[in-house]
């Protein structure tokens, strides 16, 4: 069976993500750092886009050189928090278009509430890669996707920061053909569904509204 799930080992990624854990790192270096490793985990799930040759000239003569092939990028953050990795992400590819689906962990179930939807019209023309740094029951990323795959694109990707093994598992098994990117695979689930050790409320401190 095919790879479905890539956890970015990177050294970088890994570093940065021990600062964005720290309670103590306030919201303007937590936004700066969700949105470093937001970009450097785009290099890394963009890694097999295809690339076609190319000539250019320089100023000592013709390069037979490459470019991307053709693909179009969407990228779609999950209200509020993957709102903080779009910058990171377009530093990369300036050229994507952004969708957004908003949606709301209840607070007592659980149970994903959606509240927004605008994605690019050519959707269909695109690759779409989902943003949001938590994964954690599941819910939230299993209906942003199928809310998206109503709109028909050539394909998604989610990533993440830290996902829960038991949204790892609910959100493969609803969505098998969906790649997971992300930096880590925390511990479990808190009985009022927060990842542990993880970094707390990933909106909230985004936002500074904890
Ligand atoms: C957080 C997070 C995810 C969701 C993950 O958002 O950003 O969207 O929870 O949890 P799940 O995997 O159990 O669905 P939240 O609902 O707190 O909304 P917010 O981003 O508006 O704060
Ligand atoms: N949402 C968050 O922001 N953090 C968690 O740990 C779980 C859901």
């Amino acid at each position: 069976m095919e790879k479905q799930v890539f956890v970015m080992e990177h050294p970088l990624i890994q570093h940065k993500l021990t600062y964005l854990r720290d309670k103590n790192t306030g919201s303007k270096e937590f936004r700066e750092l969700v949105s470093e490793i937001s970009m450097l985990m785009c290099y890394e799930s963009t890694r097999d886009l295809p690339l076609m040759e190319t000539q250019v000239e320089t100023p000592m003569g013709m390069a037979t050189t490459k470019v991307i092939a053709g693909r179009k990028l969407a990228f779609v953050p999950i209200l509020r928090a993957g709102l903080g990795m779009v910058d990171g992400v377009l530093r990369m590819v300036p050229a994507a278009k952004v969708g957004h689906i908003g949606l709301y962990r209840d607070h007592q179930t659980l149970q994903p509430v959606e509240y927004y939807s605008k994605l690019p019209s050519d959707i269909e023309e695109r690759d779409v890669i989902v943003l949001d740094p938590m994964l954690a029951t599941g819910g939230s990323a299993i209906d942003a996707i199928t809310i998206i795959k109503r709109s028909h694109p050539k394909s998604i990707k989610f990533m993440c920061i830290i996902a829960a093994p038991e949204g790892i598992e609910a959100f493969t098994k609803e969505h098998p053909d969906v790649q997971v990117y992300c930096a880590n695979v925390d511990s479990h689930l808190n009985e009022i569904g927060y990842i542990v050790p993880g970094l707390g409320d990933a909106g909230d401190r985004i936002f500074g509204t904890l």
